[in-house]
């Protein structure tokens, strides 16, 4: 696999154009974008989307996102656009905002694995909106990480789980928003969260004016549970254990000797046993920015054991406590 340094403001218009030409020929171009990077193909093309399967290991009944330049060529795939996704849109777009809608007939059974809807994004990231005005086309793109992994907030992450399965990897440094996408599903009446991000669903409800439904509410159609929604998603290798502070100290093994244990912790206190400690941000963004990165720092220092200290139980960390409850899911 190639790697290409790629500025993430102003991006180089040679380094779009070989990316292109590798999206355009069918390969797959993992890319930047603002919220964890992505493993691109052409979401028009099969074979091309195959090849994203082929490379996560991804089981065939996982739906991809079609990443977008705009608006219009989001309305493009859909048969249609109800008020619901227009106002979404409208606000949240460019950004970390996925919407499902009905798809058009032209969209290719294997980006929706056969479902009625398609989820579209329009990133932000300049690397992303450059490679996408530059192919034309939508970019299929989950996140850029073997099936049920950690996501990648970094091309370090990117290279350390698909390095012999790509062909080109941008590298624009680290992810802005560092976890994955708010996804919204507006395909049927209303609307419903079927997966938290940074986006907030307070957020959501004001634009709409309603509350969000929970999937399987309001849906079009529901697929199976999807990546993002399967229980166990996001996992490092350690075993990842989440509770209260004054929990976290009984959670070590008695017979700890030469044992890595790691934590994410947001107070001072480090519980005994603990030999790999990191302090978390106290800031729901900031550490979400931060969350993948540490989980992928402590599984390289090859802890058998991550402790995490439960963070508060406010909407303002939904997307936090999401993302590890489904990483602490043991099957
Ligand atoms: O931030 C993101 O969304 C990143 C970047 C690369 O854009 N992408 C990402 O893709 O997280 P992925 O494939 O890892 O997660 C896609 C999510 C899954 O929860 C999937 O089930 C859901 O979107 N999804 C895709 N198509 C769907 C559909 N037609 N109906 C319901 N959910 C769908
Ligand atoms: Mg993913």
């Amino acid at each position: 696999m190639k790697v290409l340094q790629v500025n993430s403001s102003h991006p180089d218009a040679a380094i779009i154009a070989a990316a292109a030409a590798v999206l355009r020929a069918g390969g797959l171009v993992a890319f930047p974008t603002e919220t964890v990077y992505g493993l691109g193909a052409n979401a028009l093309d099969p074979d091309a989307i195959e090849r994203i399967y082929a490379a996560k290991g991804r089981p065939a009944y996982n739906p991809v996102i079609a990443h977008c330049l705009d608006v219009e060529a989001a309305r493009g795939l859909a048969a249609e656009w109800p008020r619901t996704a227009a106002d979404l849109a409208e606000r949240f777009w460019p950004g970390p905002l996925t919407l499902v809608v009905r798809k058009a007939g032209h969209v290719p059974d294997r980006l929706t694995a056969g479902l009625g809807t398609v989820a579209i994004r329009v990133p932000s990231h300049p690397v992303a909106r450059a490679l996408l005005a530059e192919v034309g086309f939508p970019i299929a793109a989950p996140s850029a990480n073997r099936f049920a992994e950690l996501s990648p907030t970094t091309s370090a992450h990117v290279q350390k789980g698909l390095a012999d399965r790509i062909d080109l990897l941008l590298d624009a440094g680290p992810a802005a928003y560092g976890i994955e996408s708010t996804v919204v599903d507006v395909s049927g009446a209303g609307a419903a969260l079927l997966r938290p991000g940074s986006i907030g669903e307070d957020a959501l409800a004001e634009v709409l004016g309603a509350p969000l439904g929970r999937p399987g509410e309001h849906a079009a159609e529901t697929p199976r549970p999807g990546p993002g929604m399967t229980a166990r998603h996001y996992s490092p290798r350690a075993k990842l254990l989440v509770a209260p502070t004054s929990e976290l100290g009984g959670l070590v093994p008695d017979a700890n000797e030469g044992r890595k244990v790691g934590a994410l912790l947001l107070g001072e206190e480090r519980p005994a046993g603990v030999t790999h400690p990191l302090r978390m941000p106290s800031d729901p963004t900031d550490y979400a920015r931060r969350l993948y990165a540490a989980l992928h720092d402590l599984d390289d220092e090859e802890c058998e054991l991550i402790l995490v200290e439960e963070p508060p139980r406010t909407s303002a960390w939904e997307a936090v406590r999401d993302r590890l409850a489904r990483a602490a899911h043991q099957e």
